[in-house]
């Protein structure tokens, strides 16, 4: 049985890749795309996520969400990810409409009209998130996890202390780490470990239409290094289908929502302040070279 899942995204290039394996893996029944302000504004995220749909000829819904943070002034990452978010391939120029909904009105909707627990998988901030679970509360209850990319036990890549997600909207972050939904927390952890080598890409570039895209448009991903690119939203659909290739514990993560330190997750990694108590399973390593060959071998799979 395929898993069920709606992915809340900022398109932006992982994001697309992540996207482009959740499309086409057939363990995968991917029922909705929700986008959000994050690596650029959320017209362009929104665009983004189209150009994926239509790139695939997929009958896969696209909604619209947050403009900016809930209170934090938006801040995008278009230093990493280029100007449109998404540069470097010709995507075709016909793309289908976003639906009428929102974002929220869509995530509300189809959990709870699914005829089983949907899977979160949230690859941006996480305002929409946020907001869902404020306006309609009850959807709590169709949500089977929340396996989202974001925070780090470690360094940050915004501030020493914070990742990306996690700093643009770090009041979503708080209340969906409250939420008491079962969540992984897929960080730098492992994300900035699981680089995807210059090999790996350079097999892309020759495998099929898909891996020319993907090719394309992650050599303009501003984190490429002579060792690899870290491509941190894939990491969600590789551990939705590869949980026994990452290492994850159970902890409590505390979200820092100002000073200095805003953005950071913060993990009791002793189990020493919280009553024994944990609200999420912290990704804390991965093979990396697993994470690479499944990665090729994904991609060598969509016939397009
Ligand atoms: O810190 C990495 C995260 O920020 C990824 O989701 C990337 O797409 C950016 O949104
Ligand atoms: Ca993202």
């Amino acid at each position: 049985m395929a898993i069920k899942i709606i992915m809340d995204s900022d398109p932006g290039i992982d994001d697309a890749a992540a996207l482009t394996m959740a499309l086409n893996d057939p363990q995968v029944d991917l029922k909705l795309i929700t986008t959000v302000a994050g690596n650029v504004t959320v017209d362009k995220t929104t665009k983004n996520a189209l150009k994926i749909v239509r790139f695939f000829n997929k009958d896969v819904p696209v909604a619209a969400g947050a403009k900016q943070p809930l209170i934090k002034k938006f801040e995008d990452a278009a230093r990493i990810h280029g100007e449109s978010g998404m540069p470097g391939y010709d995507f075709p120029k016909d793309l289908p409409k976003p639906i009428n909904e929102t974002a929220v009105e869509a995530l509300h909707d189809v959990i709870m009209n699914s005829d089983g627990k949907i899977t979160l998988v949230p690859t941006g901030t996480y305002t929409n998130v946020a907001l869902l679970f404020s306006e309609y509360p009850e959807v709590k209850d169709h949500i089977e996890k929340i396996v989202a990319m974001g925070g780090s036990l470690g360094m940050g890549n915004m501030t020493s202390a914070a990742e990306f997600n996690i700093f643009t909207d770090p009041d979503a972050a708080k209340i969906v780490y409250k939420s008491s939904i079962p969540i992984v927390m897929v960080g730098l952890d492992i994300t900035t470990k699981a680089l995807l080598t210059p090999e790996s890409l350079n097999k892309l570039e020759y495998m099929n239409k898909t891996g020319k895209m993907l090719h394309d448009i992650i050599i303009h991903d501003g984190e490429n290094s002579d060792f690899g690119v870290a491509m941190h939203d894939v990491n969600t659909i590789f551990y939705l289908l590869h949980p026994e290739a990452i290492t994850t514990k159970d902890m409590w993560v505390d979200i820092v929502t100002d000073g200095p330190a805003i953005g950071e997750t913060v993990g009791d990694i002793r189990g020493a302040y919280h009553d024994g108590k944990t609200n999420a399973k912290v990704c804390v390593d991965i093979d990396a070279a697993a994470f690479n060959s499944w990665f090729i071998d994904e991609v060598s799979r969509i016939n397009k």
